[in-house]
């Protein structure tokens, strides 16, 4: 694990998205699926992104800005610098004769490195409205679906060996159907290289943080076991109100919109 300063290279939009180009100094791209902490300028805690693009002197992110972390890091310019550790956790496993890359959203910002060090497989995309489809404009050999059509219901019926990422629901049903499936999953990250289990998700009937096993795994995975607070009150207030000490507070992703409070936001509410 290395960490440094990297200065911004670019910001670009690509539809919703900024894809934040950094110069790379001496960061190594890692294995496709592999991620990078990023500092988040005013925030306290950094956050881990998916290396998206990774040309000789640059690495890139596809940033998707849906709270105060990625608000602050798609507000990057030219010239600014931030610490970036990486690469972290388990990326894609390689060795596969018929790769089809299937990704939903956001989650398709790791297939253009991917697709480049698999020789630019076929890969299914989907997305919720066109604007978001311009960023399958970065994934060669894409063939896009837009809501309501889900990339499940165009899996051909021989898949091959399928590599994926994006919304938990999506990974679930594509687990369903392709025995084997590499699945790119998520998880609150504080630290990002298995200090904080901030990332347990349940495997295998035990527990698993995902920074270090994953965030790429094969089956067997389920969600956070703190997701049954999503869109509850805090456990912090749930605990204050009931007249014992606060316990940690986590809280899962709710939706793009109308977001409950993140245990990042939580941690650092008063500090930023
Ligand atoms: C391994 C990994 C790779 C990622 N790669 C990318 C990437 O390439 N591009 C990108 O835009 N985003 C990526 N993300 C997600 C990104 O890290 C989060 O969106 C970001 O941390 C949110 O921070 P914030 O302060 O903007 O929003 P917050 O206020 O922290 O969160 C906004 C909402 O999203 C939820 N949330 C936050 N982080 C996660 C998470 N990791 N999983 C599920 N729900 C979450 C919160 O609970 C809240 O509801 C990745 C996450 C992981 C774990
Ligand atoms: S993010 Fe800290 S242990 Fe995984």
């Amino acid at each position: 694990m290395q960490s440094e300063h990297l200065h911004v290279v670019a910001n670009e939009p690509i539809g919703p998205y900024r894809l934040l180009r950094l110069g790379r100094s001496g960061l190594r791209p890692g294995t496709p699926g592999q991620f990078f902490m990023l500092e988040a300028p005013g925030r306290v805690l950094p956050r881990p992104f998916s290396l998206c693009v990774a040309p000789t002197r640059e690495l890139g992110f596809l940033v998707d800005p849906i709270g105060p972390g990625t608000h602050a890091i798609a507000g990057l310019e030219p010239g600014d610098a931030i610490r970036v550790t990486g690469p972290l956790g388990k990326g894609f496993d390689l060795a596969v004769s018929s790769p089809l890359l299937v990704g939903g959203g956001i989650g398709i910002a790791p297939f253009p490195y991917l697709s480049e060090r698999l020789g630019r497989p076929p890969a299914l995309l989907g997305f919720r409205t066109a604007h978001h489809a311009e960023a399958a404009a970065l994934v060669p050999n894409a063939e896009v679906v837009l809501d309501p059509t889900l990339v499940t219901d165009a899996l051909p019926a021989e898949p091959g060996d399928v590599l994926a990422c994006g919304p938990e629901p999506m990974l679930d049903a594509i687990e369903e159907r392709v025995a084997g499936a590499q699945l790119a999953r998520e998880a609150p990250m504080a630290c990002g290289y298995g200090a904080c289990y901030g990332c347990v998700v349940e495997r295998d009937g035990g527990y698993a943080r995902l920074c270090v096993e994953g965030p790429v795994v094969r089956g067997g995975t389920a969600g956070s076991p703190t997701s049954h607070l999503l869109c509850a009150p805090t456990s912090r207030e749930a605990t204050a109100a009931a007249g014992q000490s606060p316990a940690p507070t986590m809280v899962a992703r709710a939706s793009e919109e109308g977001q409950a409070p993140s245990p990042l936001s939580s941690v650092e509410d008063g500090t930023s």
